[in-house]
Order: structure tokens, then sequence, then C-alpha cells
């Protein structure tokens, strides 16, 4: 898709369904590569989170996904999963799925929620810094030698997600690339 040039369509953020498998379980290939679920397992956890799993369509198309995963009688919930396929990337869909997802975390009774992330991958954190996330801790050579990960923390409030919750798309959702915004290289594999 060119730069600067406008998607005249709706996105679309709402509960994955059986039917989706499929879709999802491409989309986590592309976004993932190597470290995306099998689909015997994708389907396993769909079996006990489906409702804690987000997917964003545009023109009914699916462009991106959340997950998150809460145990039963907890209050503490894991953000497993984020993903965009590169061409809709910097247009706020992943910004509008996690804010989606940590709504629905708040609503459910979670008070806290835990992430893991590649420490190199500057945009996801930045992502969750300004989600309200906070650097916990760092695991060195988690994902090899050399490749760390952080473990990142965030206390839900309402004040926090409240102005997340009304009004369909918020303000901030665009879905047209500034120019001036780099393009991002594809085939990530930065599962946290
Ligand atoms: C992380 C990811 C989900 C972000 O999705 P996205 O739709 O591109 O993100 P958004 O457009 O909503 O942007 C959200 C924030 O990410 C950061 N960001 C996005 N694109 C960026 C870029 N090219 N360079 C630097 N930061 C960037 C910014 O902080 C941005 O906030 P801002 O728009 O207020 O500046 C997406 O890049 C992705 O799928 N990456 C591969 C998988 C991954 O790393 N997942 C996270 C770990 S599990």
């Amino acid at each position: 898709m060119a730069k600067g040039v406008a998607v005249e369509s709706r996105m679309e953020v709402r509960r994955v369904l059986a039917q989706d498998l499929g879709s999802l379980h491409d989309l986590d290939r592309e976004v993932f590569g190597t470290l995306a679920y099998p689909y015997f397992a994708l389907r396993q956890i769909f079996d006990v989170h489906a409702d804690e799993i987000l997917v964003a369509q545009i023109n009914g198309r699916m462009c991106g996904y959340s997950l998150t995963m809460t145990a039963r009688s907890s209050d503490a919930s894991w953000f497993q999963g984020l993903g965009v396929v590169t061409p809709m990337r910097g247009r706020g869909i992943g910004r509008r799925l996690a804010r989606a997802a940590l709504v629905l975390l708040h609503q459910r009774g979670s008070t806290q929620v835990r992430l893991a992330v590649r420490s190199d991958d500057v945009v996801a954190k930045a992502l969750y810094e300004s989600l309200g996330f906070q650097p916990e801790a760092e695991e060195a050579d988690y994902y090899g030698v050399g490749e760390n990960r952080t473990l990142m923390f965030c206390t839900l409030t309402s004040a926090l997600v409240d102005p997340w919750s009304t009004g369909g798309l918020p303000a901030s959702t665009r879905l047209v690339r500034h120019s001036s915004e780099p393009e991002r290289a594809s085939g990530s594999s930065l599962r946290g």
C-alpha cells in the first residue's frame, strides 16, 4: 500500500469466533514466523481463552489480534500476544487492540497485567509504556545468547482505562500512514 493513501474502510475490533481460527493462524504465522503457535496450540488456547482473544478487521479482512490470559480466580493477567500484519502497521491498530484488551481485562476484574517483550523491540516497548506498562525485570539470554527479554507490569485502574472504553474508535486511531513514518521490516518474529 502506498504511503499517505487513506484506507477507505472501517476498522472493527471484536472477539474471535471459532470460524476465525484458520485466518487467525495465518495471521499469527505472518506476524511471528517460526514463533507462531502451531494450529493445535492455538485451538487449545481458543478453547480456554476465546473471550480474551480480539481480532481487528478492515473490510472483513483480519489484520491484527491480541491475546490475554487470566488464571481463574485471579486478578492478575498476562498480555500474551499482540500482532498487526506488516502493511497495516503504524495506523493505530495495535494501540486500538491493546486498549480494547486492557479495557476487557479491567471489566473482568483484573487489576494487574504482566507481559514479556524482547528487550530490543523498541516499537512494542514504546507502545506498552504509553499504555501504562513499566519495566519490571530483565532476563538475559532468554531467546538465545545476547537476546534478552523485558518483563513489564501495569496496574489497571478506572482512571487508566475509562478514557479508552467509550465512543468506538479512539480519536487517536488513524488509518493513514504519514509519509514521515518509517516503514518497518517485515517477517518479524518477536513473540514476547
Ligand atoms: C507492536 C505492533 C503490534 C504495533 O502495532 P501497530 O498497529 O503498528 O502500532 P500503532 O500504529 O498502534 O502504534 C502504536 C505505537 O507503537 C509505536 N510505533 C509504531 N510504529 C512505530 C515505528 N515505525 N517506529 C517506532 N515506534 C513505532 C509508537 O509508540 C506508536 O504510538 P504513536 O502512534 O502514539 O507514536 C506491531 O508493530 C507488530 O505486530 N509487531 C510485530 C509483533 C510484535 O512485536 N508484537 C509485540 C510483542 S508480543
